[in-house]
């Protein structure tokens, strides 16, 4: 097998220097996926929640395409203002506005032949959903107080955790950019739904952590009942935590979270009738969680403050107190 497409046996894979873990069959056949879109120059949209693996898969397009070699640049679209937004993607020249002392690529330049990941592509605001469009159609740009026009070559790959239809039935995102986004689509499944992958992840993370350590077999079996509405991000929090905790070098039940080990398994009465309900469910338990702290449950959600306040407010929950009482 050639060093891009580095399988070592059947769980694991090697990306960009990082060891990955592939046990279910739905995670298999996302791979495979990944290997045979990679080499085309589709771009690529990828969804699923938060924590999932959205941006593992990325960089597997990556490591697998032929551009493997040329940079990879990514960027998380939840995570600036609108105008940084701009000059971060598009760059500036010296003196485009004060303290702009000197020409800044913007990581469109720096992404060129390579790989460009917009990370929470469903936060790009309307302005520069436009622009964004323009480039990808092969339009040349301006480097912000620029009159040299930049043309690039970058393969876009976006990521997402919401449902972008419905935000383009909500007049928030554009449907043509939608479309020439998703020329391929990937979706990662939620860990709940790739139940082999659980313990297997589990074990992968203590090992890294502290190959001396081990979980007892209740312990695994909590484990393997949670929900992980975090998902995988969740999971190896969660491992990490339990590997502080426990004294010796055993992991038992005792040492998880008692929403991990007290959880009864989700019947289906209890299951949340949308994926709205379904998120806001999340949010609440990860919310628990982290006591009420924002920023550490965005951390775990995989999303911006900003995003998270927004959800906050729409279940017309104010602030972290109200939030946990509304648990
Ligand atoms: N299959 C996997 N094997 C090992 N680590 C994983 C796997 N999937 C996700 N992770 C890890 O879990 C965390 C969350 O994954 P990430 O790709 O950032 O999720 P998302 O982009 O969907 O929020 C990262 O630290 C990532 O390395
Ligand atoms: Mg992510």
């Amino acid at each position: 097998m050639s060093e891009n497409t580095a399988v070592q046996g059947p769980e694991f894979a090697v990306l960009l220097g990082m060891p990955v873990v592939i046990r279910s069959e739905a995670m298999r056949q996302v791979m495979q996926l990944v290997q045979r879109v990679a080499q085309t120059t589709a771009s690529v949209l990828i969804t699923g929640e938060s924590g999932a693996g959205k941006e593992l898969i990325a960089r597997a397009l990556h490591q697998f395409s032929l551009r493997c070699n040329m940079p990879w640049v990514d960027v998380n679209c939840g995570a600036l203002p609108e105008h940084l937004m701009e000059s971060e993607l598009f760059g500036y020249e010296k003196g485009a506005f004060s303290g702009a002392d000197k020409m800044k690529q913007g990581l469109f330049d720096l992404a060129h032949m390579g790989t460009l990941f917009l990370d929470e592509i469903g936060e790009l605001d309307p302005r520069m959903q436009v622009k964004l469009l323009r480039v990808l159609d092969g339009v040349p740009y301006f480097r912000l107080g620029g009159v040299k026009k930049v043309s690039v070559d970058a393969r876009i790959i976006t990521a997402t955790n919401q449902n972008l239809e419905e935000g383009i039935r909500a007049g928030k995102f554009r449907s043509d950019l939608f479309h020439r986004l998703s020329q391929l689509h990937i979706h990662v499944p939620p860990l709940r739904e790739r139940h082999e992958d659980i313990g297997a992840l589990a074990e992968f993370f203590l090992h890294q952590n502290d190959p001396g350590m081990r979980f007892s077999p209740d312990a695994l079996e909590a484990l393997g009942r949670h929900g992980w509405p975090g998902n995988v991000r969740e999971l190896r929090n969660t491992v990490m935590r339990a590997a502080i905790v426990a004294s010796g070098n055993e992991i038992r039940v005792s040492d998880l979270p008692a929403g991990i080990h007290n959880a009864p398994p989700l019947k289906p009465s209890m299951s949340p009738t949308s994926l709205d309900e379904m998120e806001r469910q999340m949010i609440m338990q990860v919310l628990g969680q982290t006591g009420g702290h924002h920023a550490k449950a965005a951390q775990v959600l995989g999303i911006s403050r900003r995003t998270l306040s927004r959800k906050l407010k729409t279940y017309g929950v104010g602030d972290a107190c109200e939030a946990l009482t509304a648990c």
